[in-house]
């Protein structure tokens, strides 16, 4: 029988193995298996079980089609239509943690700081879901709020780690959300419906440079603080 000890490292093995991946195997997902892991991140809490989601998945010809359009589009530099503002302009330790990220990710694929043609190509790739067989995106109501963001946030970490179990990478990408009209148009979303990001995922290539960057995290102490 399985120990409370056992689940938790089963939980510590699937966080730490959870990363985000921009490198896959072109090796469709059976639909059986898409069934079970999306059922399984559905168990995500939610403010009054509310459930704000609404999932779109992209698959075969649909998925070729829309990283065909996103990447002729976001190479044009047609202006965005994001649903919810860009954020990027960090400071302080929050811009220390995301010029380390974005280092580690350009040390693995070779791409230098100063050539801006290489940066460029490594930031379109998103637009192609990093060639990922499949990318789900991730709706909430134009009604929803703060609070039903953090909900789609607790689906999306839900999601990525019943990927994980089951053997499959994931890299959520807010850059999935940078033409969120032509997104809804192309899949045909209502409009009542906003556009958070997107996750593309499949089975990892495991020899794609750009699985091999790794990012760490803050110490505890710089996060998190327990009063007695
Ligand atoms: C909501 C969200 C949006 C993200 N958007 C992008 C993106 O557009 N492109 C990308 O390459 N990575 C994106 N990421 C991945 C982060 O860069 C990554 O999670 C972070 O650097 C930590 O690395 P790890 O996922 O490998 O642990 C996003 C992550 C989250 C949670």
């Amino acid at each position: 029988m399985q120990t409370s000890m056992d689940r938790g490292t089963v939980l510590d093995d699937l966080m730490s193995d959870r990363r985000s991946i921009r490198g896959f195997r072109p090796d469709p997902v059976s639909q059986p298996l898409l069934d079970h892991i999306f059922a399984t991140a559905q168990q995500a809490p939610s403010n009054c079980n509310v459930q704000p989601w609404v999932v779109h998945v992209v698959s075969g010809a649909a998925a070729e089609n829309l990283r065909s359009v996103l990447h002729a589009t976001a190479a044009s530099g047609e202006a965005l239509t994001p649903d919810f503002p860009l954020t990027g302009g960090y400071e302080g330790a929050y811009r220390t943690r995301q010029i380390d990220a974005a280092k580690a990710l350009f040390a693995a694929t070779g791409v230098q700081r100063e050539d801006i043609e290489a940066r460029r190509d490594s930031f379109l790739r998103n637009f192609r879901f990093f060639d990922a067989p499949h990318a789900a995106f991730l709706f909430m109501p134009e009604w929803a709020g703060w609070r039903e963001a953090a909900d789609c946030g607790m689906y999306a970490q839900s999601l990525m780690l019943a990927l994980t179990a089951h053997g499959l990478g994931s890299c959520a990408q807010g850059a999935l959300s940078h033409h969120a009209a032509l997104v809804r148009r192309e899949l045909g979303v209502s409009e009542d419906l906003r556009l958070m990001f997107g996750i593309a995922f499949g089975y990892e290539d495991p020899a794609h440079p750009a699985n091999a960057a790794r990012t760490v995290r803050a110490p505890l102490a710089e996060t998190t603080l327990f009063h007695d």
